[in-house]
């Protein structure tokens, strides 16, 4: 039998990185875990209560509310789709609004939320046959992974890309506001202090600028047919 791999894809915002992560679990039977959820469950919640302002976060309120985060995944066989609850609320949607977005860097520069992240994620690929995408799943998360994915692409191709999405969804919001998001996030999580986004030294670039979302696939179950 084929061994059970840990997958780690990591990379810049809106290139493709969960779709490419959630159509390899099903064509495989693996488990997909959206760890940037979780960072998005924590903005949530943190903005419910008022703990951001501006650029500014009440970090010592959120060191005290943490610990009443339960975050938890489901995947919903009638909508099929994979979907994010917060102390078993269904959150799947409210958390890729672009209020979300655009608190979400700031909330995942701050190390204790990224400890209890962390461990969450490790709790959740225990039983192994994992693909996770992120920022720093190769380089922190797991650092021994089977196989490690830095994916990028052009960043004005991810701006549409993004924008076709919400758009699709109903979301009334302009190209630029969602190209300033993707370039200021970009930018707090490739120069965090802690944990940030970067190639590890033995990942493979998929810049995945002019292909479908077939071929970047294919391209994949390619990368793993040669560390099985
Ligand atoms: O899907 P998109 O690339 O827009 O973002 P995401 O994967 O949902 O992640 C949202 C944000 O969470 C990122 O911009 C990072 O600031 C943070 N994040 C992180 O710091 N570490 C991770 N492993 C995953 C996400
Ligand atoms: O997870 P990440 O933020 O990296 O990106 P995503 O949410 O998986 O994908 C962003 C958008 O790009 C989605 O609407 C995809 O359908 C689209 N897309 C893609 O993922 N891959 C391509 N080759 C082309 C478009």
């Amino acid at each position: 039998a084929k061994r059970k791999l840990i997958i780690a894809v990591d990379g810049h915002s809106s290139c493709g990185k969960s779709t490419v992560a959630k159509d390899l679990a099903k064509k495989i039977n693996y488990t997909y875990i959206d760890s940037g959820a979780m960072y998005r469950v924590v903005t949530l919640f943190a903005m419910r209560h008022n703990l951001i302002n501006g650029d500014k976060l009440d970090e010592n309120k959120l060191a005290h509310l943490i610990n009443d985060i339960h975050i938890s995944f489901s995947y919903n066989d009638e909508l099929k789709r994979h979907e994010t609850f917060m102390n078993d609320e269904l959150v799947e949607d409210e958390i890729r609004s672009l209020e979300v977005s655009n608190n979400v860097s700031l909330i995942a520069t701050i190390k204790f939320v990224r400890e209890k992240m962390v461990a969450l994620q490790r709790k959740l690929s225990e039983a192994g046959a994992v693909i996770m995408d992120g920022r720093d799943i190769g380089t922190v998360v797991f650092p021994n992974a089977d196989l490690k994915i830095f994916m990028t692409a052009d960043v004005e191709v991810r701006a549409i890309r993004r924008y076709k999405e919400l758009k699709e969804k109903g979301d009334d919001i302009s190209l630029d506001a969602i190209r300033e998001n993707v370039k200021k996030r970009d930018f707090i999580d490739e120069n965090r202090d802690e944990s940030p986004l970067k190639k590890a030294d033995d990942a493979i670039v998929l810049n995945n600028s002019h292909m479908t979302k077939e071929e970047q696939l294919d391209w994949i179950v390619a990368r793993m047919a040669e560390v099985e």
